[in-house]
């Protein structure tokens, strides 16, 4: 399919929340993920929403791709290898305990940036697959933390609204002097 521009925070349609999926077998929803998949893939993302390219449906990737798993590690995130490549479809979250733990998150949306946002450790998350399939699982830390992100791109929410102490927001290269991380 395509890779797909990315739109950055400020465009209006990142704010507006996001409608669910009904038909589950529609040419559309075949063309979305595959797009969606090719762009992740070629941004090194570890998870991407649909309104992220201007799609305003409750739809979700997050992990390595398939044809990523044998190649080098997602240089951006290198622990998301603990994450399987899952599509998600119409998500909920439940939050399985009130902790929570901060942790540094970037967004494609938001390039160049990072910031440490408080997320839920641990999470159980339901939705659909492509195949209208359910998918039930329960999950912790970087996997939680990833899932809690791409979700809140369907109710329009970026993580710098959900940043505490702004002294933790800012340039990648900045925060992150020596380390080599790529900027997106
Ligand atoms: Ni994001």
């Amino acid at each position: 399919m395509a890779v797909k521009s990315v739109l950055r925070m400020g465009d209006p349609r990142l704010w507006q929340v996001a409608e669910p999926i009904s038909d589950f077998a529609s040419t559309g929803l075949r063309e979305l993920l595959a797009d969606m998949r090719d762009t992740m893939q070629a941004l090194q993302g570890v998870g991407l929403a649909a309104p992220q390219i201007g799609i305003g449906l409750r739809v979700v990737i997050f992990g390595n791709p398939a044809e990523a798993e044998t190649a080098e590690k997602n240089s951006r995130y290198p622990d998301a290898d603990g994450v399987p490549y899952t599509v998600l479809i119409n998500p909920v979250i439940t939050a399985l305990s009130e902790s929570s733990e901060e942790g540094w998150e970037g967004c494609l949306s938001v390039p160049g940036l990072r910031g440490s946002v408080p997320r839920y450790l641990k999470i159980r998350y339901q939705g659909y697959n492509e195949q209208g399939a359910l998918i039930d699982r329960a999950v912790s830390g970087f996997h939680a933390r990833v899932v809690q992100h791409e979700c809140d791109h369907l109710d329009g929410i970026l993580y710098p609204m959900r940043i505490n102490d702004m002294t933790k927001f800012g340039f990648t290269q900045e925060l992150f002097p020596n380390r080599d991380v790529q900027d997106e």
